[in-house]
């Protein structure tokens, strides 16, 4: 994710405290670095910088000490170069003229690394930011205008990102926005720009949106906007922002919950970028190629993972993975455990005591221990001989979604690569082929997941507001998405609602139907015909069906409600059904005036046993 501030005065003064404060606003984006510069009115620049979180780095560097006319702060969620503070931003030029700091993915980096290594720039480490750094410089160095150089270099630069800059000569930041966000901020003598409004409230409420593919200049007193196309004026008013500090951190949403599911598209593609590009992740897939057996375990959501993940190596890579929970674990194979077993362990928080006892007990048999987390820095980072980050950025509301969506995106990945590795046919190259959609087209199918299943969900969630009892019911690849779906929905709704394999209903819940009763079918396209059946057993009886499901005909003329999902494919598809019974959850809480945020009697992090 990463987040990035910069802020221009007229005259020198404390910035250090104000790049803090701002950073710490800013640090549900990142915590793998954190870095400050300022420059001063003497043109020195002050840079600063370490791996850590915000409070750790900002009080080992004393942050609080720098002053200067303006500064920018960064915080970094690791993608291009290891967590090192040669890799922390903000970035100099080869001179020291310059200091900038970007997020989000530059995907031509290492091209483009390589070309300013060869053409003697001093490029210091591996990062991305660096590169946009070098990439200005580059045309800097032949033009002489700032402006007219980061045009320029954005025709360079591939990717998504938002980029700030400034050259020591003259009091003004520069920044640019392609598709991450940007926005600015126009005080009383003071101007400031940042990936998101809550770091800006604190200084101004005067706001102003930049959009992608234009420049931003930024002085103490004003702003211009220009267009990167030709250079040429934009003229926008700016607006005030008349919300609190809490709907401006929920970035407009009602809820964080809303907030975290539409971030989820954006995240998926930053951890398949990630992982394209990740040293360890192939040393990862090595590790679960050996292990024999090989378990993946984590508690609530993160164990509905483990059990998509298990289907994932099943079929793309033919290898057992037993899913457990982290008790289940201990207790049922506990005594079989050795040094060839490999044990995945998975948790947003990283702190599950549930689960940080299972992986003593692995450790006691010598079993290789991994991980799949989303707080970088936690427990199970350090008890793990590897793991990788889900790279969501801060999680604040207590139900898990975009982990969880991560974790099985990470999944589907590892499962892929395990299968390109032992059989020689992965999904990753396959574009279109019998297995469905590429594995890159996540983040627009997941976008248009949201857009299509929205309305029917808050429609479907409404039904089920009368009754305080429902099945959810999936076939194989979708099983661990009805479990899901189920949780989501008890947890924030405190109605009872069970997921079970879908063949296993008529075995004795069938009991439960009577007219009007809520069962929700989630299936795979290649399960349709198999589900057709269990819904049947559910219509016959006057029950309610709905379906979650890509378009079919046959499905349609036998379900009462139906949230249609993108085509995608066997593989994708419990993938993009997830938004859907997210969604569904979310409604059926609002709709109870339930707060899906905060449910009662939970906490986002379990350190009991
Ligand atoms: O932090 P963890 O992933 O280890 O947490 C595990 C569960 O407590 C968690 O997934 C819980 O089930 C969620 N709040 C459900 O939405």
């Amino acid at each position: 994710m990463c987040g990035i501030f910069g802020i221009v005065a007229n005259e020198d003064f404390d910035l250090g405290k104000a790049l803090i404060e701002a950073g710490k606003r800013l640090s549900y984006r990142g915590y793998d670095s954190v870095g400050c510069a300022t420059v001063a009115a003497d043109r020195t620049i002050d840079l600063r910088k370490d791996v850590g979180q915000i409070n750790a780095v900002s009080e080992r560097m004393r942050f609080d000490e720098m002053r200067g006319r303006r500064g920018i702060v960064q915080l970094r969620w690791a993608t291009f170069g290891t967590p090192a503070t040669r890799n922390a931003q903000p970035h100099l030029d080869c001179d020291g003229d310059m200091v900038g700091a970007h997020n989000g993915n530059i995907v031509n980096n290492v091209e483009l690394r390589e070309a300013f290594i060869a053409e003697g720039h001093t490029v210091r480490g591996e990062n991305d930011g660096e590169t946009c750094v070098h990439a200005v410089e580059r045309h800097f160095d032949r033009c002489g205008d700032m402006v007219e150089a980061i045009r320029l270099a954005y025709a360079d630069l591939n990717g998504d990102y938002a980029f700030v800059i400034t050259h020591r000569d003259e009091n003004r930041l520069y920044a640019i926005k392609k598709g991450s966000g940007l926005v600015v901020g126009l005080g009383d003598g003071v101007t400031c720009c940042s990936s998101d409004l809550p770091s800006i409230l604190p200084i101004t409420r005067r706001t102003l949106r930049v959009r992608d593919g234009e420049v931003v200049v930024l002085w103490p007193e004003g702003f211009e906007l220009r267009s990167v196309t030709d250079g040429s004026v934009i003229a926008r008013e700016p607006e005030v922002y008349h919300g609190g500090m809490a709907a401006a951190e929920k970035g407009g949403y009602p809820h964080f919950m809303l907030k975290e599911i539409h971030e989820q598209p954006q995240l998926a593609g930053e951890l398949l970028h990630l992982l394209d590009n990740s040293t360890d992740a192939p040393k990862f897939v090595e590790m679960l190629r050996q292990s024999d057996p090989l378990f993946f375990v984590g508690c609530g959501t993160s164990y509905h993972a483990c059990l998509l993940g298990a289907y994932y190596v099943n079929k793309l890579a033919g290898k057992v993975a037993v899913p457990a929970l982290p008790q289940q674990f201990t207790e049922q194979y506990g005594n079989c455990l050795g040094k060839a077993a490999s044990v995945v362990f998975v948790s947003q928080s990283g702190e599950t005591k549930d689960v940080l006892n299972a992986v003593k007990v692995a450790r006691a048999r010598g079993a290789t221990c991994l991980g799949m987390v989303n707080v970088i820095g936690s427990s199970l980072t350090h008890v793990t001989d590897l793991h990788l980050p889900l790279a969501c950025g801060y999680e604040i509301s207590v139900p898990a979604t975009k982990t969880f969506l991560n974790q099985v995106i990470m999944f589907l990945y590892l499962a892929d690569r395990l299968g390109t590795m032992t059989a020689g046919a992965g999904l990753v190259p396959a574009q279109g082929d019998h297995k469905g959609a590429p594995l890159h087209a996540l983040p627009d199918l997941l976008a248009r997941t949201i857009e299509l299943t929205a309305p029917a969900a808050e429609r479907v969630a409404a039904r089920l507001k009368a009754w305080d009892d429902m099945y959810y019911l999936g076939y194989g690849l979708t099983h661990p998405i009805a479990l899901e779906g189920a949780l989501k929905l008890k947890e924030i709704t405190y109605a009872h609602c069970e997921g079970i394999f879908s063949s296993e209903f008529k075995h004795g819940p069938l009991s439960a139907v009577r007219p009007g009763y809520p069962v929700t079918f989630i299936t795979a396209p290649d399960d349709v015909e198999m589900m057709i059946n269990h819904v049947n057993e559910v219509t016959c009886r006057e029950g309610l069906a709905i379906a979650i499901a890509e378009e079919d005909e046959r499905l349609r003329k036998n379900v009462n409600e139906y949230l249609v999902l993108p085509p995608a494919g066997q593989l994708l598809n419990p993938i993009l059904a997830t938004v859907a019974v997210q969604l569904v959850a979310y409604h059926a809480a609002t709709a109870r005036g339930i707060d899906p945020d905060f449910p009662r009697n939970l906490s986002k992090t379990l350190t009991v046993d």
